[in-house]
């Protein structure tokens, strides 16, 4: 089965054509893909602009959509579409989903509308030998700070999450007050190279609790404080204050997930969303998970940030099953996954 997969519901405009078998199981294929970064429109304002985010998607998805599926070999080859429903902005997710039943009308394919959080969680399915359930899966993401107990495709169980910041939204703000730009995760990281750890003491919120929580609003406001009275251009203290903030992002992610596999008896963690790019979060949690005799597993970087592919893999899943969305079907901008739900 090919699918073609959209994924428009932040800044991102994302189309990829991905195959798979007829059973609904990864692993799956890439094809084709491609990210339009709409990273310079937003610069200027420090953050997403939801309007210019809309206009965005309306001005490049029709020649990405072109160019993608060309390159996957034609119309014709596509056997189901699938677009990102939500959570997200609904202003960005309708052009996508729109542009998707328009697609699958048009063409007389099936489709689906996708949770962008199980695409995430799909983005293991695009390499050779996927992870298999049941396994922790730590996502990450600019708004999500989520753990789940994976049971198989569909089956996810809410052990904890962050009650205020996510942990990509961590990384954004502290860069923010860093002049590192926005997004700030990927400038932070490379800032944190050969940083000390230690050198900034930053608190790790809910860190002794039983509790699979997250909070990082405290974080933001002690680095705030911290950051006034420091000087940027001193390149030591750039290093070493960017390390001190990853690691206190970092740490508490690790900390749970693992508390979260042992407790479930989960043999394993999967890393995801657009956080678990991050060479600090995965090479700790993998040390961590060896400590405890778990697997780690952690998608290519490139899959772990917004992507379409993640979700023609996600699309695949529920199309391959025989499930389907009703055309009168919109966008939600705010929707829980799994048992939340
Ligand atoms: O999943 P994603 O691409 O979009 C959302 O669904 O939110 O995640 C974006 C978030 C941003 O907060 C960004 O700063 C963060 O992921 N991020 C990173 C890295 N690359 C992206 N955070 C830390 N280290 C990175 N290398
Ligand atoms: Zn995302």
């Amino acid at each position: 089965m090919r699918i073609l997969g959209i994924e428009t519901s932040c800044d991102d405009t994302a189309m990829a054509v991905i195959e798979g078998g007829d059973l609904g199981e990864p692993p799956c294929r890439i094809i084709a893909q491609e990210v339009a970064s709409q990273t310079m429109a937003h610069a200027p304002y420090g953050g997403v602009v939801p309007e210019i985010a809309s206009r965005e998607h309306i001005g490049r998805i029709g020649s990405l959509a072109q160019s993608v599926v060309q390159a996957a070999g034609g119309w014709e080859q596509l056997d189901g579409v699938a677009a990102t429903r939500g959570p997200g902005l609904l202003g960005a997710l309708l052009v996508g989903l729109q542009f998707g039943k328009s697609i699958a009308l048009a063409r007389g394919l099936p489709w689906v509308g996708v949770h962008h959080l199980e695409g995430h969680l799909c983005a293991s399915w695009l390499v050779p030998e996927p992870p298999k359930p049941p396994y922790v899966a730590l996502l990450a993401s600019g708004g999500h700070t989520h753990l789940y107990g994976v049971q198989s495709f569909g089956n996810y169980r809410l052990l904890g999450q962050t009650r205020d910041d996510a942990a990509g939204e961590a990384f954004d703000k502290v860069a923010k007050l860093m002049g590192l730009g926005y997004p700030g995760g990927a400038p932070m990281e490379r800032a944190a190279q050969g940083g000390d750890t230690a050198a900034f003491a930053l608190p790790r919120a809910l860190w002794g609790r039983q509790d699979l929580d997250f909070s990082y609003s405290g974080l933001k406001t002690a680095a705030a404080q911290l950051a006034g009275a420091l000087d940027f251009n001193d390149a030591d203290m750039k290093r070493n204050f960017a390390a001190s903030v990853q690691e206190a992002i970092v740490a508490p992610m690790v900390r749970k997930a693992i508390a979260a596999a042992l407790s479930l008896g989960s043999p394993g963690i999967v890393l995801a969303g657009g956080v678990a790019a991050n060479g600090r979060l995965r090479e700790a949690m993998a040390e961590a998970c060896a400590a405890e005799g778990l697997w780690s597993f952690a998608p290519p970087r490139p899959l772990c940030t917004d992507n379409a592919a993640m979700i023609a893999a996600a699309g695949y899943g529920h199309l391959a099953r025989g499930e389907r969305s009703a055309w009168s079907e919109g966008a939600v901008s705010r929707w829980p996954l799994g048992d939340e739900a």
